[in-house]
């Protein structure tokens, strides 16, 4: 659809960006925080990108105030950020940890103060330690009611003051690394456990989701999902199916899980066959359809295009971690599909397609099929960025890719999406999980790098004073 006119961003548009605990906070060990399956992650040597880890990240713990100002002066609406879950429970659960309900509350007052509406996800990846010790973390049905007590504590302390609520970050990615690519903690490759894995971060997503009724009943919660839509690579009727066998088993089998409380039937049959479908119980069902959000959380980073995979076909593939552009490697699973290069596409150094048509797709592909609010949870160019004399940060192409898709957006909400707002990854720059700090998002840069010590100094890049416009302007001057 090609719109003459665009319909604005509504009044209440929330303008915001984003970031996780493990990326910002540092003081890993501080004030009575626990230890968690990253703090150890990282100290297996060669996990991460020149051994980079988030013990001091850019030291956000320390230095919220100066960051919330820094949103405060941009005019920024809303800032969703994830809470440590082993700052709160060091030892996962039992006795809370009283220093780590103070840190987060007094963030959330100073957001509120700045009129910045406070986004909580409640867990972004960094699982308590002693819960992967004592009972393997996801892999046991444990973690439901440990994970629904944690989310209930924050619910709580915080509802009064937090409308707005992610519940689990990118499941199909912290899974997926974790237990398919053996590139994330716990560092295990098991297809079959992957799938049971992912079945508990279901249920327990679920509980927590039914329990936030209770506690914050005029709030609003969602999951963040992690969604690159599929691409046939050519009309060939196969490729086509390839890309819908993709869409089923890379989108649909999280996603319709958190509107309906089902998994997709093919996908389903395919995998009960292979042996891999999860475990169920009884109960299981009613609970998933309980815990039914109010809105999808989409990050969007990128499209990916497949082509058929024969059955002896590929299935391991390199990512690209070290920003040297043409490094990754296609993959697949044989017999379904397989990722091709698409060459309409831009890629950045890391390999990411660039595509905001793909978002728009995105965003209404969820639209037509779940009949859900969207908040954009995250979109984001992660490149190098130059500090230039003076301290200046020139990133038009960071501009440039954040214009597009926020265009794209607009199109969307003229196709007649219901989007809630928009977060960019991220305000600050911040450690890259396998990245390091060399890959940089924020519109705020931070002296921080992979090797030796720095001050960590806070500097405007030109993207900050391009999103202040923006903002101010509700999305008319993108
Ligand atoms: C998302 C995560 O997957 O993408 C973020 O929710 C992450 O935590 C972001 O940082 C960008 O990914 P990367 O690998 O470039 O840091």
């Amino acid at each position: 659809m090609l719109h003459k006119n665009l319909k604005p961003f509504p009044k209440d548009f929330l303008w915001g960006s984003a970031s996780a605990a493990y990326q910002v906070e540092g003081a890993w060990d501080e004030d009575g925080k626990g230890p968690s399956n990253w703090d150890q992650f990282v100290r297996i040597p060669g996990k991460t990108f020149k051994g980079t880890t988030g013990d001091v990240a850019v030291d956000h713990y320390h230095r919220y105030k100066e960051d919330v100002q820094l949103m405060a002066e941009m005019g920024m609406k809303a800032y969703r950020f994830s809470v440590a879950w082993a700052r709160i429970f060091p030892q996962g659960k039992g006795a809370v940890n009283e220093k780590g309900l103070q840190f987060y509350s007094d963030l959330i007052d100073e957001l509120i103060k700045n009129k910045i509406e406070p986004i909580l996800t409640i867990y972004h990846w960094d699982l308590p330690q002693a819960l992967q010790d004592q009972y393997g973390g996801w892999e046991s049905r444990e973690i439901v009611q440990d994970f629904t007590d944690y989310a209930v504590t924050l619910y709580k302390h915080f509802g009064d003051r937090v409308k707005y609520w992610v519940s689990l970050n990118e499941q199909n990615i912290f899974t997926g690394l974790g237990y398919r690519m053996a590139l994330h903690p716990p560092g295990v490759k098991n297809e079959k456990l992957f799938y049971q894995v992912n079945h508990h971060a279901n249920l327990a997503n679920a509980s927590a989701i039914k329990e936030f009724r209770k506690h914050v009943p005029d709030g609003k919660i969602g999951p963040s999902f992690a969604y690159s839509p599929s691409y046939a690579a050519s009309s060939k009727p196969e490729d086509i199916l390839s890309a819908e066998n993709a869409e089923e088993l890379n989108a649909h089998w999280w996603m319709d899980i958190y509107a309906w409380g089902t998994y997709p039937q093919a996908a389903w049959n395919y995998l009960a066959e292979k042996g891999l479908a999860p475990t169920i119980e009884n109960g299981d069902f009613e609970l998933l359809k309980e815990g039914k959000p109010d809105f999808m959380g989409v990050n969007y980073y990128q499209t990916t295009t497949f082509e058929m995979n024969p059955l002896d076909g590929v299935s391991e593939g390199k990512m690209n971690t070290s920003g040297k552009k043409g490094t990754s490697e296609d993959t697949g699973v044989p017999g379904l599909f397989k990722t091709v290069k698409n060459e309409h596409l831009e890629r950045t150094n890391w390999d990411w397609n660039i595509d905001p048509t793909g978002l728009r797709i995105g965003l209404r592909r969820i639209t037509n099929r779940y009949k859900l609010p969207i908040l954009i949870s995250e979109n984001g160019l992660g490149e190098y960025d130059k500090l230039e004399e003076s301290d200046v940060i020139n990133d038009d192409y960071r501009i440039n890719y954040l214009q597009l898709h926020l265009k794209a957006v607009q199109e969307a909400i003229t196709d007649g999406v219901d989007m809630m707002g928009y977060c960019t990854w991220s305000f600050t720059d911040l450690l890259s999980w396998l990245n390091g700090f060399q890959k940089r998002y924020g519109f705020v840069y931070v002296n921080q790098h992979e090797e030796g010590e720095h001050d960590l100094r806070r500097i405007k890049k030109k993207s900050y004073y391009w999103y202040k416009e923006v903002i101010e302007t509700n999305g008319r001057n993108l």
